[in-house]
């Protein structure tokens, strides 16, 4: 039985607020976090304990399964602030479905909604002075399950925490992102984790995106495992190429993360009658693309990396430029998800959530 939230979240406020200590011009991303976050226990079958209270350390046993065995989940929000002072979310839903998605795939018990939304809701109004206004600033959102049972038999734990932690942020990446495309290493294979958002699938890449670093490479741009043909996605982002005038992706499989942002800018790129073709994208055909100068625009789409354009990619040793597109997809797409998102446009999609 999963636990509903009939039972009343439990409020811990902290006595002094650290916001006064913190630059918010000057954020390195997810690293500071607000004055509280959301703690609730799955034991004996059920949810158990939804508290919300002052964002701290927890203590837990070495011996949980989570560090033994990685049965870990996590999702990425943001909450926006217009210039009125009100403080919107960007589709919630599709976040809530995803974790219970990638959940199940990991052998762990799914969330109940009404304990997510109420959490979620209330976490956010409570440190709302942390969500600061103005374009590119934001709240990110981090909820995340980890498997807290003692013991290192090698099984699914029986015993869970999930969590919310909001860390003030702005931009992801700052300046040009240059991508590797991967033609060794791989994220993900058919049938394994890649379309969860499972801990272990950005931990893993953190070795090959390492050797692109010392490279001069921000991001790896994922293949498929077995022939390394066809692109995927980047490490923190679905990716988009714009071959003249068509929007070319990845189409979602088990491999690939079903990205909310990717999704919304699908649905704009349609709105405004661009072609957007969802389909296998091989590597030649966009390295072929780029010598015959039909490749304008690679970009990336992700929560915390909004829409990044891509301003190099290197494969195979071999480095291909991309020029600047002012007046691009890349910029335009951007526009359009920010106006919705900060409540400076209409709604079109009813994609706004207000807090
Ligand atoms: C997000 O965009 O929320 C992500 O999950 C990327 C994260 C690994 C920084």
């Amino acid at each position: 039985m999963n636990t509903s939230a009939t039972q009343k979240i439990n409020v811990q406020k902290v006595e002094s607020s650290r916001i006064g200590q913190v630059d918010f011009d000057n954020l390195t991303f997810g690293s500071i976090f607000s004055d509280h976050m959301f703690e609730c226990d799955y034991k004996d079958g059920a949810w158990q304990n939804p508290t919300i209270k002052p964002y701290g350390p927890l203590t837990i046993s070495p011996a949980a399964k989570v560090f033994h065995y990685g049965q870990a989940v996590f999702e990425g929000m943001k909450a926006y602030k217009d210039e009125n002072g009100k403080v919107w979310l960007f589709r919630p839903e599709q976040n809530f479905l995803r974790i219970n998605k990638s959940s199940v795939r990991m052998a762990m018990p799914e969330f109940p909604r009404d304990i997510f939304f109420e959490a979620l809701i209330e976490l956010v109004k409570l440190d709302k002075d942390w969500v600061k206004p103005g374009l590119g600033n934001s709240l990110y959102i981090r909820p995340f399950v980890m498997a807290t049972q003692v013991g290192v038999g090698a099984s699914p734990s029986t015993e869970y925490k999930f969590m919310i932690l909001l860390s003030p942020a702005q931009a992801y990446y700052l300046g040009d992102v240059k991508v590797v495309i991967a033609d060794h290493y791989s994220r993900s294979a058919n049938g394994g984790v890649g379309a969860a958002k499972a801990a272990g699938n950005y931990g893993a890449q953190f070795f090959p995106t390492n050797l692109a670093r010392e490279k001069g490479f921000q991001q790896v741009i994922w293949t498929d495992a077995s022939k390394h043909e066809y692109l995927e996605e980047a490490g923190t982002m679905n990716v988009f190429f714009r071959v003249n005038d068509t929007l070319l992706t990845a189409p979602i499989s088990d491999r690939i993360l079903d990205g909310v942002t990717r999704k919304s800018v699908i649905a704009l790129a349609k709105k405004d009658n661009i072609t957007v073709e969802e389909r296998p994208v091989l590597v030649s055909e966009i390295v072929e693309a780029a010598e015959k100068g039909s490749l304008k625009e690679i970009f990336g789409a992700g929560t915390a990396a909004v829409i990044s354009p891509v301003s190099a990619f290197s494969y195979k040793e071999k480095t291909f430029e991309l020029d600047k597109q002012e007046d691009g997809f890349a910029s335009r797409f951007k526009k359009e998800l920010l106006d919705i998102q900060y409540n400076r446009s209409e709604d079109p999609f009813g994609w706004r959530y207000e807090v």
